[in-house]
């Protein structure tokens, strides 16, 4: 199915897409509209030659690749926040209806957990698109970005992120050949990419999907389910007999509601669950940097921290946007408890 690989490659792309493209005059425009208009006849044109469920999934992915497509133009007459949110809305809306008429083929239980995942998946994507479009308020921030995003492009990494984690590396000696790392959060893969670079093995888990890269084994799932962190201990003694870890890194942002408590209490309880999860699966001397936002970690986390690890600092590297809250909390010389 070359079309969902297609339509799932736009999802992903997202933000990047939408922004990279300069304004078009009105000819251009008009004849882009034409041409999306004729895609979408010849996909389902195509679809028409198909039976049952394979015809619905293939007309739903036409429509959704016409709307998407819609979106992106409009995008780029109109490079804004606001444009960006109907693009990411557009691919979330396109991918449930694709994954609901999946769902259909199915019969009983599995359909119907098959429907409720498509639908929470949906409800993660539209979150993260309105979380996106809430950072992006005024148009400076739109285009300086857009020039963060170029940048990362013209170094071949998936992401501004990946400036992040090489700063802190850089200047913290983060990342060491040969390392085991744990990478929470990892899509779209910024910082998978600084750590193979430095010729690291990582081990990776993100809600969302992410595109191979060599030398990382990616679990897409949530980091705060129950399994989570046993799916990602099993991955680790594949990679090193002892099944520790030498750094675990958490650059993991939950969705906002816009309720300032319910916010940090969701932001400090992902930072937490990383924490004791790196406190399990640390290497002696080992490493653990995760992003907090809003001064920090909490009082009590970082009492307990200081008796684990024997520094720990919060930092902003350069490339973290100064107009956002967010920081990083590295704590070095991981110190196990005695056993005995
Ligand atoms: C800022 S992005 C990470 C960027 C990444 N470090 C890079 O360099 O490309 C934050 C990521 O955290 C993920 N995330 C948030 N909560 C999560 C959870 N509970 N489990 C797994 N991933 C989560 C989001 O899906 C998002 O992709």
């Amino acid at each position: 199915m070359n079309f969902t690989r297609n339509l799932i490659a736009l999802a992903l792309t997202g933000f990047v897409a939408s922004t990279g493209m300069a304004a078009m005059d009105k000819a251009e425009h008009a004849a882009a509209k034409d041409r999306i208009s004729a895609d979408y006849k010849l996909a389902k044109e195509h679809c028409d030659t198909l039976k049952d469920n394979a015809k619905d999934v293939c007309m739903k992915e036409a429509k959704g690749k016409q709307d998407i497509a819609k979106a992106e133009l409009d995008a780029r007459d109109k490079p804004d926040a606001k444009s960006d949110y109907k693009v990411a809305k557009a691919r979330a809306d396109a991918n449930y209806e694709v994954a609901k008429e999946k769902c259909d083929d199915m019969s009983g239980n599995a359909k119907d957990v098959c429907k409720k995942d498509a639908k929470a998946a949906h409800v993660r994507a539209l979150e993260n698109a309105k979380v996106a479009r809430a950072e992006a308020k005024p148009a400076d921030n739109m285009s300086e970005k857009r020039a963060d995003v170029a940048e990362a492009k013209k170094h071949g990494y998936r992401g501004r992120a990946a400036f992040k984690l090489k700063e802190m590396d850089e200047k913290h000696g983060l990342l060491k050949p040969g390392a085991v790392i744990v990478d929470l959060g990892a899509a779209p893969g910024g910082w998978c990419q600084i750590a193979t670079e430095k010729k690291c093995k990582v081990v990776a888990i993100d809600l969302l999907d992410m595109d191979e890269l060599p030398g990382v084994v990616f679990f897409k799932g949530d980091f705060m389910d129950d399994d989570a962190p046993d799916k990602l201990k099993t991955e680790l003694l594949k990679l090193d007999r002892s099944g520790l870890a030498d750094a675990v890194l958490s650059d993991m942002a939950p969705n906002t509601i816009g309720h300032k408590q319910t916010d940090h209490l969701r932001i400090m309880a992902v930072v937490e669950a990383a924490y004791y999860f790196a406190c399990e699966i640390l290497k002696p001397g080992g490493t653990f940097v995760a992003k907090v936002f809003q001064g920090g970690a909490e009082q009590d986390l970082l009492k307990d921290m200081k008796k684990r690890f024997e520094k720990v600092k919060h930092i902003k590297p350069p490339a973290s946007r100064k107009d956002s809250s967010e920081q990083y909390l590295i704590a070095t010389g991981f110190k196990p408890l005695d056993k005995g």
